[in-house]
């Protein structure tokens, strides 16, 4: 007994000389901190709860608040976490299935993705979700890992991935500070059995020496009929598009097609179109590479893109309130679209139409729409205001409240575009946006793209156009057919397997049925 006592009293006497040090040190902080604090309360009201807190807003921006945000629990917390991981995960997808030797862990994705997708399809918040989806959860970050590990060939998805998925903290610091955090969507990848027919077609263009394929180019420049374009690489896709407008017009003589393709698609899609007919419309294949001018010389077929597909993450509310982030989809037009006017030289109005769309009424109405003296009809976007994109805006003046538009579905006035230079605008906007890397020159053209149409777009009623359909699992179906046309954007297009099955069947329909090639291909969609 006395042996532990005797132990205990030196620390015992230790900590009290330590206390009294701390309580001394203390008073001397205080002493000093408390007529500060009492000097700023002087100035300003309120200044102590917050202070940290302001502080930390000095530093970080909104990311503090985003933080804080995070820390509290929310009702869709874990909902939300799953469709991040479903994005990265279908990211990885095509490339793990293209590798060798990775059969196992890519039937291990895909059934795990299909798991995160029926579940997701299911509910919006987290009380909805079942009872093991910690598991769930846990099996897919694992394939995940598996597939990050893996060191083939992945280089590329990992490069693009890093920047959502392994942002230090100085990183999110930065993008969160920038009001929004543009991401660039890679869709554009083709199925295996998609490649086979572009392959098998191309071949068979050849094979009948590309004979009769020219059908007569009468009604090409013809400003009386109406005039639609369709950019793609994608055989199916852009049938799908012509087939689903024509089976809706009243009258399909009228529609005249200009179907723009790159150089590795244009054989087969030649092909394609001088065998299969679309009522009595004309369709005409046109080689994008062809008709580069001089300003856009310089530009590589890759950089010629068609639309372009964004995911940008801004705050959901003004900076000094507690916020969270919110994502959103836009996608814009892409190079491409602005050769337009020199493409089509003699056209006064064409419609444009995306390769990810189906068509469900008759377009008629858009090419008697009368608007006014603007240059494009776009649905407007309101999600995403040209505020909250301040910084990738630069100095440009434009009023911040102004809504972002959709490509998707566009009337076009060629005529004005022509008049008010809007290709050299979007140039020149171009040139003082992009700093350097592949990156950057994707990022730079939605703001380019929005830019050189400030104040020129025509808002299209909205009962025109249905988009989400290629990122949104909530969409209600039965409204589905409400709309002249769906837009599959976002990254699970109708045409991959990933596709969002319950909305496949709309776009489905106007696909070519027992089509030798298509067959031989095992193309099924
Ligand atoms: C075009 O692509 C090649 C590689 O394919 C690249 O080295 C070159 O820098 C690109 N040109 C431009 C103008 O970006
Ligand atoms: C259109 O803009 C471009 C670049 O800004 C310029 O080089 C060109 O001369 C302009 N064209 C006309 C017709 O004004
Ligand atoms: C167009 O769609 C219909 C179904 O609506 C289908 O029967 C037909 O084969 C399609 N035509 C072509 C050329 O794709």
């Amino acid at each position: 007994m006395s042996m532990k006592g005797g132990l205990s009293s030196l620390p015992t006497t230790k900590k009290r000389w330590k206390g009294f040090a701390v309580t001394v040190l203390a008073l001397v902080v205080l002493s000093l901190v408390v007529p500060l604090l009492f000097l700023l309360g002087f100035q300003n009201r309120f200044p102590t709860g917050d202070a940290t807190e302001k502080s930390c807003q000095l530093r970080f921006g909104s990311y503090c608040l985003w933080c804080r945000e995070h820390k509290e629990k929310m009702k869709d917390r874990k909902v939300k976490k799953m469709k991040d991981q479903l994005f990265i995960a279908r990211a990885y997808y095509p490339s793990i299935a293209k590798l060798k030797g990775y059969e196992k862990l890519t039937l291990e994705m895909k059934q795990n993705i299909q798991e995160h997708e029926r579940i997701l399809s299911d509910t919006i918040v987290d009380a909805g979700l079942p009872p093991n989806i910690d598991k769930v959860i846990q099996r897919l970050k694992a394939t995940v890992a598996k597939a990050r590990s893996c060191h083939v060939d992945c280089s590329n998805v990992d490069k693009k991935l890093r920047q959502i998925l392994d942002l230090t903290e100085d990183e999110a610091n930065f993008h969160l500070r920038q009001s929004a955090f543009l991401y660039h969507l890679g869709v554009q990848t083709i199925p295996k059995s998609l490649h086979c027919l572009s392959m098998r077609l191309t071949v068979e263009y050849f094979r009948s020496n590309g004979a009769d394929m020219d059908s007569s180019s009468a009604d090409k420049h013809n400003p009386d009929k109406q005039h639609c374009v369709v950019f793609s690489r994608n055989v199916l896709a852009s049938s799908i598009v012509i087939n689903s407008t024509v089976m809706h017009a009243e009258d399909s003589r009228n529609l005249v097609f200009h179907l723009l393709t790159d150089e590795e698609n244009y054989f087969a899609m030649k092909f394609w179109y001088s065998k299969n007919s679309f009522g009595k419309a004309f369709i005409y294949v046109l080689n994008i590479e062809e008709f580069k001018t001089n300003y856009m010389n310089d530009m590589n077929s890759s950089q010629m893109s068609f639309s372009e597909e964004f995911r940008i993450s801004i705050p959901v509310s003004e900076e000094m309130t507690p916020s969270r982030m919110r994502t959103e989809y836009i996608s814009v037009f892409g190079h491409a679209h602005f050769l337009l006017p020199d493409i089509l030289k003699n056209l006064k109005r064409v419609v444009i139409l995306d390769d990810d769309v189906v068509v469900q009424r008759d377009l008629l109405p858009l090419w008697n729409l009368d608007l006014g003296d603007k240059v494009i009809a776009a649905i407007q976007f309101c999600g995403v205001r040209f505020g909250q994109l301040k910084s990738y805006l630069g100095s440009n003046s434009y009023d911040s409240e102004t809504c972002s538009w959709m490509s998707g579905v566009n009337i076009i006035d060629l005529e004005k575009w022509r008049e008010y230079n809007i290709s050299g605008s979007y140039l020149r906007l171009l040139q003082e946006q992009k700093s350097g890397g592949e990156e950057s020159w994707r990022t730079s053209v939605l703001p380019a793209s929005l830019l050189a149409f400030k104040d020129q777009v025509y808002p299209l009623e909205d009962s025109w156009a249905l988009s989400g359909l290629g990122h949104d699992y909530e969409v209600d179906t039965i409204t589905l057919k409400n709309y002249a046309i769906l837009h599959y954007n976002g990254n699970m297009k109708p045409w991959l397997e990933l596709g969002i099955a319950r909305y496949k069947s709309y776009w489905k329909k106007f696909l070519k049925q027992n089509d030798l090639f298509m067959n031989e291909c095992n193309v099924n969609l």
